[in-house]
């Protein structure tokens, strides 16, 4: 569906991806109900996107982890909003942890913001997108939700998780004409490194070698909200993270022995 004129709501927009899917959507002359826990950078993205549209944004603070903040913002942004066009489920935090030394307590909380945040939201949204004839999902899942990689065992198990879901969700919810787009990114030029949970569940605070060769955010942003507009099914993002896809659906044991010796940061 063209983007134009249509309501997207976009969680994670606080940075990174979700920061520029909203300007990419609000060019594109959306209208864009953006989510995230930092109020603060929330605002400040606001003002910027209302230089270019006013009236275009509305702020829904919450914390995909807690039902009760998913439910209350549903709630309001069906009260207030005529449609919800677009659900883009894009908050998610990272991880750098071994599995032999990340205890079950992170990979849950990994889980809650990546898997069960983006399942809770669509779960409260979707009666209101089916009464209102249709609409399109949106999930930010990632290259590690295609394979493995070492140091993200909980984030690529959410990340297939999604797929597992959404993949569902499209063939039950064809004939209620919703639509699902999955998006796999291999790295994209964010700080997400800094904020990924390490084997304790701090905050790893590093930014990446690898995060910083990523791809450029504006480019994922553009393609991604060209594969909505296509209503394309799956949408696979990267360089040398493609290859590695391939190998492993084709040549199997040549991904295990490359995979295994790629750098994790
Ligand atoms: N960058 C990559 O290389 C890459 C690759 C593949 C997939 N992805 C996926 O793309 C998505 C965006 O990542 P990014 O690179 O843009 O990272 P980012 O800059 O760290 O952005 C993550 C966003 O998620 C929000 N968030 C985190 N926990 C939340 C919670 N509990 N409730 C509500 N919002 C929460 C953060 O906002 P607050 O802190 O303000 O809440 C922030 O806006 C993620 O799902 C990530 O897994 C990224």
């Amino acid at each position: 569906m063209k983007i134009a004129d249509k309501t997207i709501w976009i969680t994670g927009a606080s940075s990174g991806i979700g920061e520029a899917l909203s300007l990419e959507a609000v060019k594109k002359g959306a209208h864009v109900i953006l989510s995230a826990r930092n109020i603060g950078k929330l605002e400040n993205l606001k003002q910027r996107l209302e230089e270019i549209a006013p009236g275009s944004v509305t702020l829904m603070p919450m914390d995909v982890t807690r039902k009760e903040d998913i439910v209350k913002s549903v709630e309001t942004v069906t009260k207030t909003t005529k449609r919800v066009d677009i659900l883009i489920n894009n908050a998610g935090v990272s991880q750098r942890g071994l599995v032999a030394e990340t205890p079950v307590e992170v990979d849950r909380m990994i889980l809650e913001t990546d898997f069960f945040g983006a399942v809770t939201l669509t779960k409260a949204l979707l009666p209101y997108m089916i009464r209102q004839g249709g609409g399109q999902l949106v999930a930010i899942s990632s290259m590690t939700g295609l394979y493995g990689f070492p140091m993200r065992s909980a984030y690529a198990s959410a990340k297939h998780a999604l797929k597992g879901f959404f993949e569902t969700a499209a063939l039950e919810l064809w004939e209620k004409n919703i639509r699902v787009t999955l998006v796999y990114p291999g790295r994209v030029h964010t700080e997400i490194s800094k904020y990924c949970l390490d084997k304790d569940g701090k905050p790893y605070g590093i930014m990446d070698p690898g995060q910083e060769k990523g791809i450029p955010v504006e480019t994922c942003a553009r393609k991604i909200i060209r594969a909505i507009e296509r209503n394309k099914r799956s949408l696979l993002l990267g360089r040398g993270e493609i290859f590695l896809y391939s190998l492993k659906k084709f040549v199997p044991p040549v991904f295990y022995l490359i995979a295994r010796k790629i750098s994790a940061l």
